[in-house]
């Protein structure tokens, strides 16, 4: 069910693989450290600070046992993790253990994020969300691509930078097609396991936002637990849902494949937003259909040194029919969250756009250019 598709370093991407899965390990020791500076400066305030502050350290101290559930899912996802890529990564006897390789300095922050990401896509607290930001998109597939006109499984859809393939799952659930395509290690180790090996509904409990310290009214709502999965997301044996690992800009370069791209939260994840643009409109079929729901909150925005450019959404879309997009439909100002704490005192909420856009049937010849990868 999952695949990598642009492997020829090997060795390398193995070292990569270790270094991902060290840094999961790594989880409760980095994040036990966090909490106990904490302590520390607590413990360096003056005595009568301290003493007004009993509740607080007892407040680290039940912070501390929400890390240790946390953590305890950690060694069930490392344990799955060797047999995701048919084991292409892990059998190379010649190099490195876990233990060699180190763990990633960016990679606390990137399992702390996964918790998040797995109470938006796979506990009931996250159908809200979900409500948000698939539902549109779901319905525009279902009003595209009805039962009574199409054979659903021969509807190919396809969903690049699916996080933890809940919108992929639910449009395969509906009969669909669909492959959800993704180049984060830490979310597709977490999906592998919650996709394919996950028993039973409510299975596990996390703390989602146990590392979020700021703008918390009592230190249970820091302490906010979910269960996942919601759901058991188990493929049957009929079902057409895949998942393939790797960059979308290198893995997707079949011309006219796709009956639909469905992106949510996605596009701003680009350095140069045109190049997805272009690959999607290259890799729909005629008459093929994109859907996009989400900001732009463009990532490499800031980023030192990186050849960011940051298009409006007026000129993303001049750039979309200039590209040879026909826009059907387009919104903004639709209310979507991500991963957010409902209980936080600070409350996120984008304005989002939302379109389907169309690559017209008949295509012309200066529209349908190659796409330079
Ligand atoms: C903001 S998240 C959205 C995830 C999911 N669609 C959702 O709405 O929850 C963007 C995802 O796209 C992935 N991503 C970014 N650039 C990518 C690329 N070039 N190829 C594949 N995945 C990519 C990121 O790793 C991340 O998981």
């Amino acid at each position: 069910m999952y695949s990598q598709t642009n492997g020829d370093n090997t060795s390398e991407e193995r070292r990569y693989f270790l270094s991902v899965l060290s840094t999961f390990e790594s989880y409760e020791e980095q994040s036990i450290i966090r909490i106990n500076r904490r302590e520390k400066c607590l413990q360096s305030l003056p005595t009568d600070h301290r003493s007004w502050l009993t509740r607080y350290k007892e407040d680290l101290d039940a912070f501390k046992r929400c890390v240790y559930k946390n953590a305890e899912f950690i060694p069930i996802i490392v344990q799955h993790a060797y047999t995701i890529f048919d084991n292409v990564l892990c059998n190379d006897s010649s190099s490195h253990s876990e233990t060699d390789v180190g763990t990633l300095s960016e990679g606390l922050d990137k399992v702390q994020s996964v918790f998040k990401q797995l109470m938006r896509d796979w506990s009931a607290l996250g159908a809200a969300e979900r409500e948000q930001c698939y539902n549109p998109i779901i319905e525009e597939v279902e009003l595209y691509f009805p039962s009574d006109k199409y054979t659903l499984s021969e509807v190919n859809v396809l969903v690049p930078g699916a996080g933890l393939g809940r919108l992929a799952f639910e449009i395969a659930t509906r009969g669909y097609s669909c492959q959800g395509n993704e180049f984060n290690l830490f979310m597709l180790i977490v999906s592998f396991y919650v996709l394919n090996l996950c028993k039973k509904v409510d299975e596990f409990t996390i703390y989602p936002w146990i590392h979020q310290y700021c703008n918390n009214l009592t230190a249970e709502q820091q302490m906010t637990s979910v269960t996942f999965p919601d759901v058991r997301p188990m493929p049957t044996p009929e079902s057409k849902f895949s998942m393939t690992a790797g960059d979308f800009l290198e893995v997707y370069t079949n011309p006219d494949e796709w009956d639909c791209v469905a992106t949510c939260f996605f596009i701003d994840c680009a350095a140069n937003v045109v190049q997805f643009i272009e690959l999607i409109y290259h890799i729909l079929k005629p008459g093929g259909i994109w859907i996009n729901l989400g900001p732009l909150l463009y990532h490499y925005s800031d980023i030192k040194y990186e050849k960011s450019i940051e298009p409006s959404f007026q000129v993303l879309c001049e750039v979309i029919q200039k590209v040879g997009f026909v826009m059907e439909k387009s919104q903004t100002g639709v209310k979507a969250r991500y991963c957010q704490n409902p209980m936080s005192m600070l409350q996120y909420e984008y304005n989002s756009v939302f379109f389907v856009c169309k690559k017209p049937e008949l295509v012309s010849s200066d529209s349908n250019k190659d796409v330079q990868n």
